[in-house]
Order: structure tokens, then C-alpha cells, then sequence
């Protein structure tokens, strides 16, 4: 294969409530996150069904430990050296840096914990990409505020970043605001700390909430920019293309119409203004979502500086979607692709889909890229030796890594870098299992908690070294 730009920022990713536990070590403050528990109940906190606003007995909540990484940060971060990383990219906790959310003054334990992840990449000369929020929400702000559905968020959003980009100038120079922005639609609790009362008109809340965050998003990339010039401020987006089920016309205008919904976000904090679509959307359902000619030209005048997204899979859509069987990748429904193969999770595999979608966003943004999540969840079996042979996940990688190189030489797309999702095993987002594995790195933990914790390498530790090692030469 062709290799890949001199600099590109080859790496993995994580996310804090996935993977560090110590959920209320150095002053941490409870968030949304550490209040999902794991179990049947899972799906119905997420999307706000269930309330669930102190952790209740009975139910095992898969952050308050994870992988432990609060105190394994200095091995994992070793072995990703190891591997060649050129970037890593975690999320800060924002309840380690406020506590509540809206305290007077920050907390020096949780600066320095990331103070320490940063400079032990620096040391490999790894570059930190960090996720401002990846769905996390302090616990007192829902209680006071109602988390996003208010408009008080975006003050103490602000502060938090203040405090974060003064701290870490000139360490970190990459930024995300929010984590997959539109999950919001799909999973308010576990994305935005949503909760919804009765009689609660609930997508105008998610609209109203989503507002918010593109202003505080906005008003971010503006503090970013004004601390350090050399920021680089980006969003992140849950994609993915929709394909039309088939060519007749009304499967494409679905097709079209679903990629709508979540470029809309994209929309905004890349261009800069709501678009048409959504203008016609929120008028003809009657929503007011409280946009002012303040966050107008806020909007306007702060567009981001790259579009980063996590793949893992295409989507299909169809006029007529009861005619068809449905699978779901990602919290996003979609039509049964009778194209592709499907994982252990249901989840379905086009690489060529990812070839697409980076063109579909370079063509409709024009702005640089960064692939900051893929990969395949599954279960691994180590052997009688402990060891791990994931072929299974190394084709996967190698496919979306040709198609990505494809993007780029042959179609000149513009690609800052590409971070495998969850480079060392850790908790699921959406189920809350151990036993789904991303990583490059085994981890000893199973879902009812037992385990040393020890970390290992699987065979894909080495195939990704050689990957990174040739700029994507050596597939
Ligand atoms: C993305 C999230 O939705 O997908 C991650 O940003 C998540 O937090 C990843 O872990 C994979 O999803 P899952 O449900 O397999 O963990």
C-alpha cells in the first residue's frame, strides 16, 4: 500500500470513564457516566427512561474501577510507545477538574493526574489529542440544572476549558469539544446528562440541549484559539454514510435526509450557521430552541479547525424500512446491509464505507480530518499461554486502513491522523461488557469484575508497531 503524509499522527484512543475507575480518588466528583450501570437496565438510563441519580444496590457500575487506569497510566502508556504511537487520544474526567461542575476553584489533584498522563506522552513524543467531554457530566450540575437542557452548562463549560487550556498550553495542541455531538439524539442520559419529565415534548429538549453545546463548543474553539494560537480545535462526529436500501427515489431522499440529521451538527460548528434543512425542521415541528443573534455570530464567527469522527460502519435507509430486517452498529439503526458481514455484535464491516464517508465530509467541509475512533469489538480467548491471536481483528484494521489510504493518495483527502478506538481493552460504552475487546493490549478483567488487571499483547500489538513503523506501508 501507498504510505500515508511524513507526520501522520498514528495512534489509539480512550475515553477517562471507560478506563481509569478510581471513580472518587483525588477529589473526583460523580458524574452521568459512573451512574450507568451495567445489566439489563443499562439502555433505559442511558436514554433517560430510567432516572438513576445515586448509584443504587444491587447494580455493578462498570466505571467505578474500568481498567484502572488512574494507576496504570505509566505501563499503558509505555506500551503504546512501544507500538510507535505518534498520538494518543483520552478524554480528561470533567469531575476531576470540577468536582460539581460549577465549584470557584479547580481541583490541583485531577489537574495533576493529567498534568502526568500528558507529559508521560511527551517523554515518547507521543502527541496528546484530548477530548474535552466524551459524554461525561458532573452529577451536581444535573441536580441543579438539568445538565444541557440549560443554558448555565455553557458557563461552566467554560471555565472547565479555561482552566484546562491555560494549564496544559503549549502541552496539548489538539482538542475535541464534545465526543460523537449527535449520540445527544440517540442516548441523552449517557451523551448530555438528560433527563425528561412527564409531558416533556423530549426532542425539542435534545434540539434545545444540542443548541447549547454547538454555542459552547463555539465559544471554546474561541477561548482555544485566543490562549494559544497554535490550537487546534476540532469537533467529532458519530458517522458513517447512509446508502439508499436501493436506487429508487425515495430510498436515496431518506438516505439523504438521515445523513441530515447528523451533519447537522457538523454543519454548524464547521460552517458556522444553522443550516436550511434544520431551520425548516425546527419550524415546521413549532420547537423553539432559544437561538439568539448573540449565538448567531458566535456560531459564525468560531467554526472549528477539523473534523474528527469515529467509524464503524455504513448505514442503509429505505422509504419503506418495516419491509426489512434491522441491525444496530453504534446506537444508530439501519437497515440490514445483505453486502456486508456482520461482528459479534451485530455491528456491520465496510471498509469501503469509510472510504466514503471521508469523502463525503471532505467534499461537504473542506476542512482537514481526523479518523479518531475504529475498530472491532470482540471476544478474545487467550490461550494456554495467555496469548491472544486476534487475526480476526487485524483483517478488520488492515481493510479500513487500506480504504482510508485510498481516501487519501488516490481521491486527496485531507487526513491528519487515525486513533484506533479502545488501543487497550476497557469498558463498553454502549453495554457496559469487558469481554467486547478493541484493544491491541489484553487486559486480565471480566464483566463480573475478577481479574489482575495485568496487561498483555496481542498479536495485533505487533502487526499495528510494523503499520505505524512503515506509514502504512506495511499492511
Ligand atoms: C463510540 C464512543 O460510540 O463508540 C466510545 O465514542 C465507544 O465511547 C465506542 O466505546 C464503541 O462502542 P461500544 O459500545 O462498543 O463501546
Amino acid at each position: 500500500m501507498g504510505r500515508l503524509p511524513e507526520g501522520f499522527l498514528w495512534g489509539g484512543a480512550t475515553a477517562a470513564n471507560q478506563c481509569e475507575g478510581a471513580y472518587l480518588e483525588g477529589g473526583r466528583g460523580l458524574a452521568n457516566v459512573d451512574l450507568i450501570p451495567a445489566g439489563t437496565d443499562r439502555q433505559k438510563v442511558m436514554d433517560g427512561i430510567k432516572v438513576m441519580l445515586e448509584c443504587e444496590p444491587g447494580y455493578v457500575y462498570p466505571s467505578h474501577e474500568a481498567i484502572d487506569f488512574y494507576h496504570h497510566y505509566k505501563e499503558d502508556i509505555a506500551l503504546f510507545a512501544e507500538m510507535g504511537f505518534k498520538c494518543y487520544r483520552f478524554s480528561i474526567a470533567w469531575s476531576r477538574i470540577y468536582p460539581n461542575g460549577f465549584d470557584e476553584e479547580p481541583n490541583e489533584d485531577g489537574l495533576q493526574f493529567y498534568e502526568a498522563v500528558i507529559d508521560e506522552c511527551r517523554k515518547y513524543g507521543m502527541e496528546p489529542l484530548v477530548t474535552i467531554v466524551h459524554f461525561d457530566v458532573p452529577q451536581a450540575c444535573i441536580k441543579r440544572f438539568g445538565a444541557w437542557k440549560s443554558r448555565e452548562m455553557i458557563d461552566c463549560y467554560l471555565k472547565y476549558c479555561r482552566t484546562i487550556f491555560n494549564r496544559y498550553k503549549r502541552k496539548v495542541r489538539y482538542w475535541l469539544t464534545f465526543n460523537e455531538i449527535n449520540m445527544i439524539l440517540k442516548h441523552p442520559f449517557l451523551a448530555a446528562g438528560i433527563l425528561f419529565e412527564s409531558g416533556e415534548d423530549q426532542e425539542e429538549i435534545k434540539y434545545r440541549a444540542s443548541h447549547y453545546e454547538l454555542v459552547a463548543s463555539a465559544l471554546a474553539t474561541k477561548l482555544a484559539h485566543e490562549i494559544d494560537p497554535e490550537n487546534h480545535v476540532g469537533c467529532m462526529l458519530a458517522a458513517g454514510q447512509y446508502y439508499p436500501y436501493s436506487c429508487a427515489p425515495g430510498d436515496v431522499l431518506t438516505a439523504m435526509k438521515k445523513d441530515d440529521e447528523n451533519y447537522f451538527f457538523i454543519d454548524v460548528q464547521a460552517r458556522g450557521a444553522y443550516p436550511n434543512y434544520a431551520m425548516k425542521m425546527l419550524e415546521r415541528k413549532g420547537y423553539n430552541i432559544g437561538i439568539t443573534e448573540e449565538d448567531k455570530k458566535i456560531l459564525a464567527e468560531n467554526t472549528v479547525d477539523f473534523i474528527s469522527f469515529s467509524y464503524y460502519s455504513s448505514r442503509v435507509a429505505s422509504a419503506e424500512p418495516e419491509k426489512y430486517s434491522v441491525t444496530s452498529g453504534n446506537a444508530f439503526e439501519s437497515i440490514c446491509n445483505p453486502w456486508l458481514e456482520t461482528s459479534e455484535w451485530g455491528w456491520q464491516i465496510d471498509p469501503v464505507g469509510l472510504r466514503i464517508t471521508l469523502n463525503a465530509l471532505y467534499e461537504r467541509y473542506q476542512k482537514p480530518l481526523f479518523i479518531v475512533e475504529n475498530g472491532l469489538g470482540a471476544v478474545d480467548t487467550p490461550d494456554d499461554n495467555g496469548n491472544v491471536d486476534d487475526t480476526y481483528r487485524i483483517s478488520y484494521l488492515r481493510e479500513h486502513i487500506k480504504a482510508m489510504e485510498l481516501a487519501v493518495n488516490e481521491d486527496g483527502v485531507e487526513l491528519w491522523g487515525y486513533t484506533t478506538w479502545g488501543c487497550i481493552d476497557l469498558v463498553s460504552a454502549g453495554t457496559g461488557e469487558m469481554r467486547k475487546r478493541y484493544g491491541f493490549i489484553y487486559v486480565d478483567k471480566t464483566d463480573d469484575g475478577s481479574g489482575t488487571l495485568k496487561r498483555s499483547r496481542k498479536s495485533s500489538f505487533n502487526w499495528y508497531k510494523q503499520v505505524i513503523a512503515s506509514n502504512g506501508e506495511v499492511l
